[in-house]
């Protein structure tokens, strides 16, 4: 029998140390990487706002591994060379595809992933596991539609390589444009729940890929980046009653939302832990796909204006609910709308966001190691305790 009487619960001695849920509000690294300011919206990635970083497709997923790995951005020759190591990556994790067992056939991209980068030397260099994670999210996404993977061509960079493998058709400049836009919008992003990850794993002085593979793996979380999958299905559905221009019938959205609010369920991409304003990189990717309606047209436009719609919607109906907890459009919402339109299927959209990503998880690892550090918190436990008492069958109550 548990003694459950709360002289005897142990762990008392710890009731005064604050519980800090979800680790909210606590600091827990010193870092040049990036910083959220979730009251004003702003994210600044190693000393550059984002929305100029990444505001106009100018710079290039390379671009941005030069700086959150040597802390600048890269000069033409270190680009170049960047350019060269990534392929490099691709290049040879390419001729790993028949080594990697069943890890390609799962049916979740992120875990297809997760598998895949587990075969990585546990030192690989970031150029490497950067290459490799475009090249195992393609392939893995060909194989799904039941297509022979394509090899990479180590001359494009990897925004246009990227789309290239995964489609099957070379990208426009455009394109690769918008594809280096996102990557960049969403390379680092502070103390998120993967990057936690990596470091936690960093922090034990394991290796690289073991950090990235658990980094994958907090992402996979509908919570963090499993999101603009399921916002794709709420935009279909309010969609499938949309009119002319993309505009839903008055009060679709709204039902839509207020329905999926009152069985219990969160609407996916709005809402954030840190950020109590609209999250400044849906403003870049909304941008984005302005430009890309702009010069490559289709749908695009009408489902920009559906997106704006919803999203519109969603404000209200959470704003109504929550009054006192602003809740907006995060990145995952306009990720959504722009992976989209760059013609790649929603099963890859998180492990798209894996592709940009691990420019972030690499620096973070390499800083990490630096401290030195073993991150290792404490808990509270509420449990009971058993005693072992003279009974005359003995043993434990
Ligand atoms: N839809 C509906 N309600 C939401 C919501 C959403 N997207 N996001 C938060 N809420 C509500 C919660 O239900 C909670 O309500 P309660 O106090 O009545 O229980 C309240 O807002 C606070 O939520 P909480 O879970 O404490 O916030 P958090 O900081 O832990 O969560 C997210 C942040 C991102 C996990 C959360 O906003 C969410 O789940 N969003 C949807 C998933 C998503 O888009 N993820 C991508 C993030 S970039």
């Amino acid at each position: 029998m548990l003694n459950m009487s709360s002289a005897e619960v142990i762990g008392m001695k710890d009731m005064a140390a604050p519980l800090a849920s979800g680790l909210e509000g606590v600091v827990v690294a010193e870092t040049r990487l990036s910083e959220v300011d979730g009251e004003r919206g702003r994210l600044t990635l190693a000393g550059h706002d984002v929305e100029e970083l990444a505001g106009d497709g100018e710079v290039a997923f390379e671009d941005v591994c030069g700086l959150l790995w040597g802390g600048a951005l890269p000069s033409a020759a270190e680009r170049e060379a960047l350019r060269g190591a990534i392929a490099e990556g691709r290049v040879r994790a390419f001729a790993l595809l028949d080594r990697l067992g069943d890890a390609l056939t799962a049916r979740d991209g992120m875990d297809a992933l997760r598998a895949a980068v587990a075969h990585l030397g546990g030192d690989a260099p970031p150029a490497a596991i950067a290459g490799a994670i475009a090249t195992f999210a393609a392939a893995w996404s060909r194989r799904a539609a039941g297509e022979a993977p394509v090899a990479p061509d180590p001359s494009l960079r990897l925004s246009a390589d990227y789309l290239r493998m995964a489609r099957g058709a070379a990208a426009s400049e455009a394109e690769a444009r918008e594809l280096d836009t996102y990557l960049v919008t969403v390379s680092d992003h502070g103390m998120n729940a993967s990057t936690f990850a990596a470091r936690v794993v960093t922090s034990t002085g394991s290796d690289a890929i073991s950090a990235v593979v658990a980094a994958i793996g907090a992402l996979k979380g509908p919570l963090h980046g499993g999101a603009p999958g399921p916002v794709l299905d709420m935009l279909d559905a309010i969609g499938a009653a949309a009119g002319e221009g993309g505009a839903p019938p008055p009060g679709g959205a709204e039902r839509w939302i207020q329905a999926e609010l009152a069985a219990g369920r969160r609407i996916m991409g709005m809402g954030h832990r840190i950020y109590r304003v609209r999250d400044p990189r849906a403003a870049v990717l909304e941008r984005a796909i302005e430009r890309l309606a702009r010069t490559a047209g289709g749908a695009r436009g009408a489902r920009l204006a559906l997106a704006r719609a919803v999203e519109r919607a969603a404000e209200a109906a959470l704003r109504a609910r929550h009054p006192d907890r602003p809740l907006r459009a995060n990145v995952e919402f306009y990720t959504a709308v722009l992976l989209d339109a760059l013609g790649l299927p929603r099963s890859l959209f998180s492990p798209t966001f894996a592709v940009g990503r691990v420019a972030g998880w690499c620096a973070h690892v390499d800083e990490q190691r630096r401290v030195g550090r073993l991150i290792r918190p404490s808990s509270r436990y509420i449990g009971g305790v058993r005693r072992r008492v003279d009974t005359p069958q003995g043993g434990l109550i």
